[in-house]
């Protein structure tokens, strides 16, 4: 079995072999072909892979190219793992958003509005590859904004396009584990948008745990989103928001913390990887040992200045495995390839999931996997106020299509307007005029 991984060259390909290492499993995947535009960094992960594979008599193959038509061929699943504008870009994201005074972050708000544009476009260029190359290929994709990009590729691929992120498995397990039930036997009642979705409720054997948890400070308080939240905000909601509704619920103190911080996530990132691709692609220098350290640390500060606006301190022990995107990768593909039933929270097409938005926009739910693919489990209707925001959003998302489709540049002023974390007409203009500025990705916008 083949899979291909473009962004081949990406920091977290290491995860993903790791995972495919692990899995010995008949029909598992003998063939590894990595896609990056940068050969470079596709030299410096493919020296951490195989020192991976070390000892390994049966590893999987792995093969590098710059060539995309090449990678697809023959591929039987695609991971979409691309940063469109590199990390500079996701800097300048950060920056301009920044300096008018509203939230620059990778996914959400005007930098994620900003990354959206400069992405879709060339997320619908390899849907339409893998259309005409591999249109068996399931595509799993991991491209931020993942629910956006996710819906990008949909309108070409239909649902052999599926997408993914690592923080509502995490959300989860946390929560199961405070309360002391087994991550693998729980219903997670999840549900909204990528990086917009609350955790309404866990059910071990039928019976709803979160009630307990929501009246217990002490355990709120041993989960990431408990600190982050405060255990009087989770109860008056009812359920635990995704992280990233941080942003949301706290956003002129997470602005302010992101305004004042030394270095934005993107700064701080584009130095740390710049340090690890020139080591690692170094002939003689331990590349595993090299990317093992540095993995460490980004997790270690990731969302250090949310933490730093709610005055929560460092980043918990048992936070630090994160929910292992890998890992939902591998159970995914498996689940589709051998039919090994499984049950994952997915971003995919709604289809009358949530009736406050249309069939063909895509959501985060817990699905159904199997041969056949993934089937969003039915769910309780979203509370009013996760209405309002979701349906924002959602409106947001679907004038970047228009703009990526038609290049209009009124469109795209309407994304940044419409967001619920952009608060002026003339704000989005500017921001808009600004991206244009700084982002070569951003050209194609020529349409009034
Ligand atoms: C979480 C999110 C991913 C995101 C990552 C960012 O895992 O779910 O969507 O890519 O964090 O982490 P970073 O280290 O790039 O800030
Ligand atoms: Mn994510």
């Amino acid at each position: 079995m083949k899979l291909t991984i473009l962004g081949g060259g990406g920091f977290r390909v290491p995860l993903v072999y790791g995972a495919l290492l692990g899995d010995r499993a008949e029909g598992r995947v003998t063939q590894v072909a990595l896609h990056d535009v940068d050969a470079q960094r596709l030299g410096a992960v493919a020296r951490v892979l195989t020192e991976q594979a070390a000892g390994q008599p049966d590893a999987p193959e792995v093969a590098v190219t710059t060539d995309l038509d090449e990678a697809l061929r023959g591929a039987d699943f695609v991971f979409s793992a691309i940063r469109v504008g590199g990390l500079a870009g996701r800097a300048a994201d950060e920056r301009v958003a920044l300096a008018e005074g509203v939230l620059g972050q990778e996914t959400v708000g005007a930098g994620g509005i900003a990354y959206g544009l400069r992405t879709v476009p060339t997320a619908v260029h390899i849907a339409r590859r893998v259309a005409a190359l591999a249109p068996d290929a399931w595509v799993i994709n991991f491209t931020n904004p993942a629910g956006l990009v996710t819906e990008a590729m949909s309108r070409v691929l239909g649902d052999r396009v599926v997408g993914i992120c690592d923080s509502p498995v995490g959300l989860g397990r946390r929560v199961a584990r405070v309360l002391g039930a087994d991550p693998d036997r729980v219903w997670i009642d999840y549900v909204g948008l990528n990086h917009l979705g609350w955790l309404r409720g866990l059910r071990v054997d039928g019976r709803d745990e979160l009630p307990r948890l929501l009246a217990d400070p002490a355990a709120l308080g041993a989960i990431e989103e408990g600190r982050l939240f405060g255990a009087d905000w989770l109860r008056s909601l009812g359920a635990v928001p995704n992280e990233y509704l941080h942003y949301y619920y706290f956003n002129r103190e997470t602005v302010r913390a992101y305004q004042e911080a030394e270095r934005t996530r993107g700064s701080y990132l584009l130095e740390q990887q710049a340090a690890f691709y020139a080591e690692a692609g170094k002939p003689g220098t331990p590349a595993l040992a090299a990317w093992r350290g540095t993995l460490a640390e980004r997790e270690a500060t990731y969302m250090a200045a949310n933490r730093e606006a709610a005055g929560v301190g460092e980043r918990d022990e048992d936070d630090l495995a994160s929910g292992g995107y890998e890992k939902v990768a591998l159970a995914l593909m498996r689940a589709v390839a051998r039919d090994e039933r499984a049950t994952l929270i997915l971003n995919v097409r709604n289809q009358g999931t949530l009736s406050a938005l249309d069939a063909d926009a895509v959501i985060e739910v817990p699905c159904l996997v199997d041969a056949n693919g993934a089937h969003p489990a039915a769910v309780d209707p979203l509370p009013y106020h996760a209405v309002g925001l979701v349906t924002s959003v959602k409106a947001v998302e679907r004038e970047v299509l228009a703009a990526a489709q038609s290049g209009s540049r009124a469109s795209a002023v309407k994304a940044f307007a419409l967001h619920p974390l952009v608060d002026s007409v003339n704000v989005a203009r500017r921001l808009l005029d600004g991206y244009r500025a700084v982002h070569p990705g951003l050209a194609y916008l020529t349409a009034p």
